[in-house]
C-alpha cells in the first residue's frame, strides 16, 4: 500500500518526486523519503510522517538531480520510524531501493545475505531487496540483469524501482502484485504507483502486469518478464485531469467527494439507462449477459465499503432476478476453498480495483473457471484488467482513505446490473420503466439531501464526545447502518456497530443507556412500523436517537432526539440516499474531534497487502 514515484529526464526531480508523492499519500503516510543520483554520486532523505515534513527537510539541502525515486509507506514490517523508511540501500549507499509490497521469504533471504557478511540496519521486509541486488551485481552482473535475479528469488508481492550510481541513465522497475505504471514524457520517463502521482508531466501511460520489468531510460524503455521474456507494452493515453484529482476549494476530499455525488451517480449512469426498454445496457457486459442472465447463483466478493455495496447488491439481485446471491469477504472467500460451480457468476468489486484480497480472489475463481466480473473505479486497474468482463462505476478518482461516491456509484452500478438480468428474465417492462425513472431521479434527490450538510454539522456537534455509536437499518438499510458505522469509525475513531434493527434485541439492547447515540435508518417503507417500535425500545432505556426518515413523517419527530429528513424512492434504492447524511455526520463529528479526515490513523486508501 506504500505509493512509489520515480523520475528520469532533463529537469531537477526532486520537486517532480514530492508532489508526486504527495499526490500517492492516500497510499500510506507514515514516514517518505527519496534518494537521487547526480553526477556518479547520490544522497537518500527520509522522515517519519507526513511528505510536507520530508519536504521541509530538504528544503535547506539544495538537492537538484535529473534521476531519483521517493515513496510514502504505508509499515508492514518494522515500526513506522525514519530508520525503517525507504529508500533502501546497500552498504556502499549507491544502489536505492523503493518497495511496494511484502517479500514473504525475507528472513530467509536475509539470513542468506547475513551469511556473505551483508548488515542490516532496519526491520523492514523489503531491505533485502538493495542487499541481494547487490550480490548479483558484486558476482560482475549489470544492474537490470541484478534484479531480475533478485526477483527470481523471491516470494511475495512488490512494485520496485531501483536506481544505481554506477549505472545512472536508467530507472529499473518491476511488478509482482502490486500496481505500477510507466508515463511516458518528452526527453523525461516516469514510474509510479498509479497515474495521479504524474499526471501533472504527462498522460501516456504503460500499465505494468504482474511479472513484467522495464529499463526506463529518458528517451525510451524497454520491457521484458522476470524471467527474460520480450513483452510488448502498449501506450495507453488517458482521460484523466488534474481538476478531478485536487480539492477544488473544500477543505477536505472527503466532503468534495461527498458534494460531488449528484454528479459522480449521474456518471455512472450516464448512457446506460434505456429508459423506453425499462432496462439497462452496459457495454462491458455485453459479451456475458446472456451468461449473466443464466446464471445458476451469484457470488459477490470484496472488502470494506465495496462489500456493503455488494450486500445492497445481493438485496437486489435476489429481490428482482431470483437468482441466489451469496457476499463474501475476499478475504475469507479465498483461503476456505469456497464452493464453485459452473453456471456460477462471481462479481468482484473494488473502488481501486488493486486491493490484494479481492484481486486473489478474483484469480483463484478464475482458475476455478467461474465468470469473474469486475465492478471497479479505476480504470486500467488490476482487477479491471484480469477480470473476464465488467463495468466501470465512473465515480471520478476517490482521494479521500473513507470511500463515499465510489459505494454510491456501486450501488447505481449494481442495480443497472439488476435491471438488466431481470429484465432478460421476468421483469415486467412497466416494472422496469420504474425502475429507470427512480434510479434517474436520484442524483436531484442526493442534492437535495446535502442542503441538510449544516443541519447535519449541528448534529454532530452534539455527539462529537461520544465514546460509542449504534447503527441501526432494515433490510436494504442494513448493510447502509454498517457502512454508516464504518465511516464513523474509521475516520472518527469512536467505536460504532451496525447491526440489523431487529437483532438489536438479541443483544446490543444490553448496551443502551443514556451515553449511547442509536442512528436509525428509518425510512417510510414496510418495516417502518417494526423499526419504530424498535425506536420505542432505545427510548424506554434513555438512548439518544437519530433517526434517517422520510421527509414526508411527521410522526417520528417526537419519538426521537434528532431527524434528518430525506426524500423516498423505491426500495432498492432507498441506501442510495440513507447513506448521505450517514456520511456527512461522520465527516463533521471527525472534524470537530481535530482529526485528519481525509489520512486516518493506520488506514491506506488502497490495500494492497494482505
Ligand atoms: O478499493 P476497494 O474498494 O477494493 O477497497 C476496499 C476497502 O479497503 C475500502 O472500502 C475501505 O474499507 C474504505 N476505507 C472504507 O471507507
Amino acid at each position: 500500500m506504500c505509493g512509489i514515484v520515480g523520475y528520469i529526464g532533463e529537469r531537477n526531480c526532486v520537486p517532480i518526486l514530492i508532489n508526486g508523492l504527495k499526490r500517492l499519500e492516500y497510499r500510506g503516510y507514515d514516514s517518505a523519503g527519496i534518494s537521487v543520483i547526480f553526477d556518479h554520486d547520490s544522497t537518500v532523505v527520509k522522515n517519519k510522517g507526513k511528505v510536507s515534513l520530508l519536504e521541509n527537510k530538504i528544503e535547506n539541502l539544495n538537492l537538484s538531480a535529473r534521476l531519483g525515486i521517493g515513496h510514502t509507506r504505508w509499515a508492514t514490517h518494522g515500526a513506522p520510524n525514519e530508520l525503517n523508511a525507504h529508500p533502501h540501500f546497500n552498504a556502499e549507499k549507491n544502489l536505492y531501493v523503493i518497495h511496494n509490497g511484502i517479500i514473504e521469504n525475507y528472513q530467509t533471504i536475509k539470513k542468506g545475505l547475513q551469511k556473505l557478511g551483508y548488515e542490516f540496519i532496519t526491520q523492514t521486509d523489503s531491505e533485502v531487496l538493495p542487499h541481494l541486488i547487490d550480490s548479483f551485481i558484486k558476482k560482475g552482473n549489470s544492474l537490470f540483469k541484478s534484479v531480475q535475479l533478485a526477483l527470481g528469488e523471491v516470494e511475495g508481492t512488490y512494485g520496485i524501482a531501483v536506481i544505481y550510481e554506477n549505472e545512472p541513465d536508467k530507472i529499473i522497475a518491476a511488478r509482482k502484485g502490486s500496481p505500477l505504471v510507466l508515463g511516458i514524457g518528452e526527453n523525461e520517463n516516469f514510474v509510479a504507483s498509479d497515474v495521479s502521482a504524474i499526471l501533472a508531466h504527462t498522460k501516456q501511460i504503460v500499465y505494468l502486469e504482474d511479472g513484467d520489468i522495464i529499463q526506463v531510460y529518458k528517451d525510451h524503455f524497454t520491457a521484458k518478464t522476470i524471467l527474460d521474456k520480450e513483452v510488448e507494452k502498449e501506450v495507453h493515453e488517458i482521460t484523466m485531469s488534474l481538476d478531478e484529482i485536487d480539492k477544488g476549494g473544500f477543505p477536505h476530499f472527503m466532503l468534495k467527494e461527498i458534494m460531488e455525488q449528484p454528479e459522480s451517480i449521474r456518471n455512472s449512469m450516464r448512457g446506460r439507462i434505456l429508459f423506453d426498454e425499462g432496462t439497462s445496457k452496459l457495454g462491458g457486459l455485453e459479451s456475458v449477459a446472456d451468461a449473466l442472465a443464466g446464471s445458476k447463483r451469484i457470488l459477490i466478493s470484496a472488502c470494506g465499503t465495496s462489500w456493503h455495496a455488494g450486500l445492497v447488491g445481493k438485496y437486489m439481485l435476489e429481490q428482482f432476478t431470483r437468482i441466489p446471491t451469496e457476499v463474501e469477504y475476499a478475504s475469507e472467500f479465498r483461503y476456505r476453498n469456497p464452493i464453485i460451480e459452473k453456471g456460477d457468476t462471481i462479481f468482484f468489486i473494488s473502488q481501486s480495483g488493486e486491493t490484494a484480497d479481492t484481486l486473489a480472489a478474483l484469480r483463484e475463481s478464475k482458475i476455478r473457471g467461474a465468470l469473474g466480473l469486475g465492478i471497479c473505479n479505476v480504470v486500467g486497474s488490476s482487477i479491471a484488467r484480469e477480470s473476464n468482463a465488467g463495468v466501470y462505476t465512473h465515480a471520478g478518482p476517490e482521494i479521500g482513505v473513507a470511500s463515499t461516491k465510489a459505494f454510491t456509484s456501486q450501488l447505481v452500478v449494481l442495480s443497472l446490473i439488476t435491471l438488466l438480468i431481470a429484465r432478460k428474465k421476468n421483469m415486467s417492462l412497466v416494472d422496469g420503466k420504474t425502475i429507470a425513472g427512480e434510479l434517474s431521479l436520484i442524483p436531484d434527490k442526493i442534492s437535495e439531501i446535502l442542503k441538510l450538510n449544516y443541519e447535519i454539522e449541528k448534529i454532530a456537534n452534539a455527539f462529537k464526545d461520544a465514546k460509542n455509536f449504534l447503527y441501526l437499518g432494515r433490510g436494504y438499510n442494513f448493510p447502509v447502518a454498517l457502512e454508516g458505522a464504518l465511516k464513523l469509525k474509521e475516520i472518527s475513531y469512536i467505536h460504532a456497530e451496525g447491526y440489523p434493527a431487529a437483532e438489536m434485541k438479541h443483544g446490543p439492547i444490553a448496551l443502551i443507556d443514556e451515553k449511547m447515540p442509536v442512528v436509525f435508518i428509518a425510512p417510510k417503507d414496510s418495516t417502518y412500523e417494526k423499526i419504530i417500535s424498535n425506536i420505542q425500545e432505545v427510548r424506554a432505556r434513555g438512548g439518544r436517537i437519530i433517526a434517517v426518515a422520510s421527509e414526508k413523517d411527521n410522526d417520528i419527530d417526537k419519538l426521537v432526539d434528532y431527524t434528518i429528513k430525506i426524500p423516498d424512492t423505491i426500495r432498492m434504492l432507498m441506501p442510495l440516499l440513507t447513506v448521505i447524511p450517514l456520511q456527512l455526520l461522520a465527516y463533521h463529528i471527525a472534524v470537530k474531534k481535530g482529526l485528519n479526515v481525509d489520512q486516518p490513523r493506520n488506514l491506506a486508501k488502497s490495500v494492497t497487502v494482505e
